[in-house]
């Protein structure tokens, strides 16, 4: 921890809201208008514009959003590939800011407070929650795939018509009005736009090799893909000490950024890639394989480079819908292992904020994946250079 954290100042609320009716219960903020980017229709570039979004409601807390990431699931979703998404909405899931209100009952946040958005809640009292197997935390999920608040309420309005919250976040906008359980208080001298890469891919790539394979000191790791996934996991696998760790991509660009992160070694992928593992490892695989790509065939490429006796391959890649990993029972049979990570394990509220110590620390190098900065009305541009892989990270801006 470093030093001030517990100490630091908080700053007054700045919401418009709370400054105009400060008597007023803080259930009943009224509504502000704001700047959002709104998913009006599937495979539609988005459209920003002014929306209404209601204050805190009990368990709730508004954020003025600092920084955002924009992430291969928000255009997941916008092109209309994912099966469970939905329009209008407000897309954005990569956000951090500061606590500018806060409902009735919340105790764990305060205005003035930097916090990082999560997807992946934490309520610190589900089954999931008390369990340290898991961070899937049960407490809102229903509600939020369906794009409401834990009420199955929505805070966001446009012209009186309801706008969804998506991944219970919305942050490609001004504000955004979340639950408590959503938000990890960061240290407040972290730059937010850091920060903000810690809500999504930066953490999944790390927490993969540090809380779901827990790689050993010593070891040999192959890490499959070098987009933010992959690469954070290259430096997940450095932090805990791996003494080989190879990264494998089509991009040589990108397979740079992954020597950056303290890969030892790099291989341009292709159908001799598990072939060319073997070779570097007296014929045996590695100990510990990633898998960040969301190609089923590099994800049975991670099994097979997986070391027989006890090698573990972690597979953090979305597929695509109706996809299966084909594995020959072989390979698990002879002590190989696969296991499955969201967010890389991590339990958003507990663990966030030490990541981002670290990062503050100067053990995690996060100014690398940011290639580029814009405004939020160049919200569709970062999609387009997402899709040319123009970059690992677009952070849009909103101070
Ligand atoms: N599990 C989670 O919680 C979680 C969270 C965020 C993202 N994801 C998923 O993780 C995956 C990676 O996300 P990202 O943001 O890093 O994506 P990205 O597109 O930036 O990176 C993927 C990388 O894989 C490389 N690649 C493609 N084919 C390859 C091959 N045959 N061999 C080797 N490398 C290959 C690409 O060149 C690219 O650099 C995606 O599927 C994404 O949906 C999962
Ligand atoms: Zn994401
Ligand atoms: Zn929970």
């Amino acid at each position: 921890m470093l030093p001030g954290r517990a100490r630091h100042p908080r700053r007054a609320p700045q919401h418009p809201a709370a400054r105009a009716t400060p008597a007023a219960p803080r259930a009943t903020l009224p509504a502000m208008r704001m700047r959002a980017a709104v998913l009006e229709e599937f495979d539609r570039p988005l459209v920003v514009d002014e929306v209404e979004l209601a204050g805190p409601r009990a368990g709730e807390a508004l954020v003025r959003l600092v920084a955002c990431g924009v992430c291969h699931t928000d255009l997941y979703t916008a092109s209309g590939a994912d099966p469970s998404g939905y329009a209008p909405t407000v897309l954005g899931h990569e956000g951090a800011g500061v606590v500018e209100a806060v409902g009735p009952g919340v105790t764990s946040v305060r205005p003035g407070d930097h916090v990082v958005t999560l997807f992946s809640p934490q309520c610190r009292e589900c089954n999931h929650c008390r369990s340290p197997h898991t961070n899937l935390c049960l407490a809102i999920r229903e509600q939020q795939n369906k794009g409401y608040l834990p009420d199955g309420t929505t805070r966001l309005s446009r012209g009186g018509e309801p706008l969804r919250h998506f991944m219970g976040t919305s942050t490609f906008a001004e504000y955004a009005v979340l639950p408590e359980i959503a938000l990890a208080v960061v240290h407040p001298e972290a730059p937010l736009d850091h920060a903000a890469l810690f809500a999504c891919g930066l953490t999944t790539g790390l927490g993969a090799a540090m809380n779901t394979a827990k790689v050993e000191a010593g070891s040999t790791c192959v890490v499959f893909g070098a987009g933010m996934v992959g690469l954070g996991a290259v430096a997940g696998c450095r932090l805990q000490g791996a003494d080989r760790i190879v990264c494998v991509d089509l991009s040589p660009d990108r397979l740079a950024l992954a020597r950056g992160q303290g890969a030892t070694d790099t291989l341009i992928g292709g159908p001799d890639t598990v072939q060319a593992v073997l070779d570097m490892t007296g014929g045996f695989g590695a100990d510990y394989t990633f898998e960040a790509t969301g190609n089923v065939t590099v994800m049975r490429q991670a099994v097979e480079s997986a070391r027989m006796g006890w090698g573990l391959c972690t597979v953090a890649g979305v597929a695509g819908k109706g996809e299966t990993l084909d594995i020959v029972p072989r390979y698990l049979i002879t002590g190989r292992r696969v296991c499955g990570s969201s967010f890389g394990g991590v339990k958003g509220r507990d663990q966030v904020p030490g990541l981002v110590e670290r990062a503050m620390a100067g053990e995690i190098d996060v100014a690398p994946f940011i290639s580029h900065t814009m405004r939020l009305d160049d919200v569709n541009r970062a999609f387009e250079l997402m899709e040319s892989q123009d970059g690992i990270r677009s952070i849009i801006r909103f101070d």
